[in-house]
C-alpha cells in the first residue's frame, strides 16, 4: 500500500450543558455537521472503555456515548455504498464507540485523508444520557483543502466554531515515532 498509516491520537473533554439559562452562554457549542452517507451499517463487536466527555459550562457530561467513523488511508469507507469497498484496508476498523467516563474520552485512529470532494475529516456523533444528540466532523487545522470544502466552511466561518472542529496536531511523546495527538473538547448544548 502506498499510503502511510500515521497514527493519530485524539483525546478530548466535552461538557454537556445543563439547562441553566444563566450559564448557557459560557461556551460555544460544537457545530452540528452532516452525518454523510457512510455511517456504519454494521458495528464491530467490541466497545472500547477508556474515555471522557464534557458540557457547555465545562462540566463533564455523564453518560455520553461517542462514536467516530472515517475512511481508511486510501479514502475508502467500510460501507455498502462505498465504491471500491473491496479494496479497503481490512485491518482498519474505521469505527469506534466509547462511553465517556467522568466526561473523558480518547481514541486512537489514523490521520484522516482526503477523498473526492472532501477535505480530511473524522465523523463524530455524541448521544447524551439526557437525550441530546450532536453529529459533527473534526478537521486538521491548516489542511489546504479545508477552505475548498463547503461543509467545513459552513461551520468555520465563525472563528469560535472553527476552534471546535479544527484538530491541532502535535507530536505525541511516549507513542511510536511520528505519532500525533490532539485534544478536542466537544461541547454539547
Ligand atoms: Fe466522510
Amino acid at each position: 500500500m502506498r499510503t502511510s498509516r500515521r497514527a493519530l491520537i485524539v483525546a478530548a473533554g466535552a461538557s454537556l450543558l445543563p439547562l441553566h439559562p444563566t450559564l448557557a452562554a459560557a461556551l460555544i457549542a460544537t457545530p452540528s455537521q452532516t452525518e454523510g452517507p457512510f455511517y456504519p451499517t454494521a458495528l464491530p463487536a467490541d466497545t472500547d472503555n477508556d474515555r471522557r466527555v464534557l458540557d457547555l459550562n465545562g462540566k463533564p457530561v455523564e453518560g455520553a456515548l461517542i462514536e467516530i467513523w472515517q475512511c481508511d488511508a486510501q479514502g475508502i469507507y467500510d460501507h455498502p455504498r462505498q465504491p471500491g469497498r473491496e479494496r479497503r484496508d481490512s485491518a482498519f476498523q474505521g469505527y469506534g464507540r466509547m462511553m465517556a467516563a467522568d466526561g473523558r474520552y480518547s481514541f486512537r485512529t489514523l490521520r484522516p485523508v482526503a477523498y473526492p470532494g472532501r477535505t480530511p475529516h473524522i465523523h463524530v456523533k455524541v448521544a447524551t444520557a439526557g437525550g441530546g444528540l450532536l453529529t459533527s466532523q473534526f478537521y486538521i487545522a491548516g489542511e489546504p483543502g479545508n477552505e475548498r470544502d463547503g461543509i467545513f466552511r459552513a461551520a468555520a466561518r465563525d472563528p469560535r466554531q472553527r476552534e471546535r472542529i479544527e484538530m491541532r496536531l502535535a507530536p505525541a511523546p511516549g507513542l511510536e515515532t511520528g505519532a500525533l495527538a490532539t485534544t478536542m473538547d466537544i461541547v454539547v448544548g
